[in-house]
């Protein structure tokens, strides 16, 4: 396990990096990420490049043993570029126009941009690829953040243009795929395609999905160039990027196929609390329902991101920038203390970090991260994270051990942006959200000390032993096929509401659902309902815990092949198994409450053999890592769980590790 720091040695005087270095180094610190925001201070005029600071800075770092990471600075353009070729900026969906000041304002299919952002890597690339000191290479900075991840501008109307060529071939064929004929959007040729406009009542859900798409694309195939161009200058060093864990905006599926492994940010006060309102329904979104210590954020949350991280690429991945005090950005930035920065590591471990590098080094005395904390203060004192890094250089044999071990889930969540993406623009009920039916089942596992990957359809399947699909709603050929070969292979798939809705163009199937999912799952929906609260279908069913109302969002279900495992007052089967070859296809017709989520989730994991952890209190997280579990406190008092047998009292904030190995011995 390798620790870092994000630094900025054009933001402070020449006079301090050795100090900076060697205090690093102190500190057990090996890497160290700089330059992704430096383009200015690289190339201050058009073609005038200044060097000889980042050759110095560089050399510094490297002097006191540290190891560094090169971050493309295309995050962050110059003026004289964006003065001088306007057209590199962005525009949002009301066709206001960005300007400098900030970051990330430009777009990535501005021709002009993308030639400007290449010549200063490939000049980067070219200066510093075989640099030994450098191990590897950063692109960009967060694509998307900001809500920067689509850009409505005349560039993109045209690169969008190509794009729908590229994908439908003929204008009749987008017109049928889209349904142009209702309300007369039939275009005539592809000149007459303009991106979405959403200002104005709704757009067509077909064209806004594909806007989405293509948007991810565009960054796609910039973020491509730069790989390519650090993979040919700068042989054997890792390209990465730095996702931001559930956003929302790009397929980071996609995005992080082309590198050799993701990092991303994890800022555990902050990120939650941005992202509990996908994840709750709106009456519970105000606070968690747990009472985690005020400083800590929602582990289950920040968990998840974890996990989907680790999907991604079905491997451990990085966290590039560690939270590791009081950050900018939250409601209200809580102050952290003592303790909280070592429990976060331990998460991200726990979740299968295999390196963490802090955000930032020291405090900025300026612009507009001012209130952002470090490592250091303000004034250069070692600031709360510090002492917690201190302790984790004593426990630096353990992390070691449990970073090298496996994290092998046997439980795998699906996600596709296009069901997303698809919902999001048609939730039907305002308290349906994709995210919140994939976290409900999430919450589920992770209370039961269940390591869950969260990956695509099209990932290796055949690795685990349960896949939950809670809404596979918009299918293509290849995803059913994927699905099929998983089942047949004896694989236990779940399949949950509005799966199989739509098809791959964002048109609802005109076959009987769950559509072409139908022969899998062994059963059709006779009927499905949006519910407002407190309206529900009363359950009746032998599956312990699955009672009580059905709400929300119901369907009954007509087995044709399946066999009900619970049904409603009315008759209709609710909750389904199929055996198919040699694997099962549930379909579970409601979106379930907490409880509910839980009673499906252990009766599929008795059918696999896997056993839940029980009675883990509140607050108390348990992961498993090779032969680790590592239990994490996230409250402000001691908790206990009764786990392999023995009670094991983990203290507040504090983490506790039980190696299988020493329990059995
Ligand atoms: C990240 C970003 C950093 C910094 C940080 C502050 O999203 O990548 O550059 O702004 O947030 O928390």
């Amino acid at each position: 396990m390798k620790f870092g720091v994000c630094y900025y040695p054009e933001q402070w005087p020449e006079a301090r990096w050795a100090v900076d270095a060697q205090m690093m180094h102190d500190a057990g610190l090996q890497i160290v990420r700089i330059a992704e925001f430096a383009w200015a201070a690289m190339e201050p005029a058009d073609g005038r490049y200044t060097w000889t600071w980042l050759d110095k800075a560089i050399q510094t770092l490297a002097e006191a043993g540290l190891q560094i990471i090169l971050g493309t600075p295309t995050a962050a353009p110059p003026v004289w570029l964006t003065r001088a070729y306007p057209d590199v900026l962005r525009q949002d969906a009301n066709g206001r126009g960005r300007s400098h000041g900030t970051r990330r304002h430009t777009c990535p299919n501005s021709p002009t941009y993308r030639r400007y952002s290449q010549r200063i890597v490939q000049m980067m690339v070219t200066r510093y690829g075989q640099d030994p000191c450098i191990i590897g290479w950063q692109v960009d900075n967060e694509f998307g953040g900001g809500k920067t991840g689509r850009c409505y501008c005349p560039h993109c109307a045209a690169a969008f243009r190509t794009w729908l060529q590229a994908r439908y071939g003929r204008i009749e064929h987008l017109n049928e795929a889209w349904g142009t004929v209702f309300w007369s959007q039939t275009y005539a040729n592809w000149a007459e395609i303009n991106p979405p406009d959403t200002a104005i009542d709704k757009p067509n859900p077909s064209h806004v999905l594909d806007y989405y798409r293509f948007s991810s694309d565009s960054l796609g195939t910039y973020q491509q160039q730069q790989v390519d161009m650090i993979h040919a200058g700068a042989p054997g060093r890792f390209v990465t990027h730095n996702f931001m864990g559930l956003f929302r905006d790009l397929n980071q599926f996609d995005l992080a196929a082309a590198l050799d492994f993701i990092t991303w940010d994890n800022y555990p006060t902050g990120n939650p609390e941005r992202w509990r309102r996908y994840l709750l329904p709106v009456g519970e979104a105000a606070g968690p329902v747990v009472d985690y210590a005020y400083d800590v954020g929602d582990p289950v949350i920040t968990g998840m991101a974890h996990d989907l991280m680790r999907g991604l690429k079905q491997r451990p991945f990085w966290i590039m920038e560690q939270q590791c005090g009081h950050i900018n950005w939250g409601h209200t930035n809580p102050g952290i203390r003592p303790r909280t920065t070592r429990l976060w590591c331990w998460h991200a471990l726990a979740h299968g970090a295999e390196a963490i590098l802090f955000f930032r080094w020291r405090a900025t005395l300026f612009a507009q991260e001012q209130y952002h904390s470090g490592l250091l203060r303000h004034d250069g004192r070692p600031d709360v994270g510090w002492a917690d890094l201190k302790t984790m250089q004593a426990e630096r044999a353990l992390l070691a051990q449990i970073a090298a071990a496996s994290l092998a889930a046997e439980v795998a969540i699906l996600w596709q942006y296009d069901d997303l993406w698809a919902l999001q623009e048609q939730p039907h009920h305002h308290d349906y959200d994709y995210m919140r039916q994939l976290f409900v089942f999430y919450q589920a596992l992770s209370s039961s000390g269940i390591s869950v990957d969260i990956v695509s359809p099209m990932a290796d399947l055949s690795r685990y032993k349960v896949v939950l699909a809670p809404t596979l709603h918009v299918t293509s050929s290849p995803v059913v096929a994927a699905l099929q070969a998983y089942v047949r292979g004896g694989g236990h798939l779940l399949l949950g509401v509005r799966s199989g809705f739509k098809q791959a163009s964002n048109v609802v199937t005109a076959v009987p659902l769950p559509g072409a999912l139908s022969d899998l799952a062994g059963v059709t929906v006779t009927d499905w309902q949006s519910l407002p609260p407190p309206a529900g279908w009363v359950l009746q069913t032998e599956v312990p815990g699955l009672s009580g109302l059905a709400t929300y969002w119901v369907e009954a279900l007509q087995p044709h092949g399946a066999r009900p495992l619970a049904s409603y007052e009315h008759g209709a089967s609710a909750f389904t198994e199929h055996g198919v070859a040699n694997g099962r296809v549930y379909y579970l017709g409601l979106y379930p409450t907490p409880a509910q989520a839980t009673a499906v989730c252990h009766y599929l994991l008795a059918g696999v053999g896997i056993t839940p952890l029980v009675n883990l209190p509140p607050g108390l997280v348990a992961r498993c890592r090779g032969p680790y579990t590592i239990l994490l406190n996230f409250t402000d008092h001691p908790l206990t769980a009764h786990i392999h047998g023995r009670d094991t009292r983990v203290a507040a904030r504090d983490i506790m590790v039980l190696d299988q190995a020493s329990l059995e011995g």
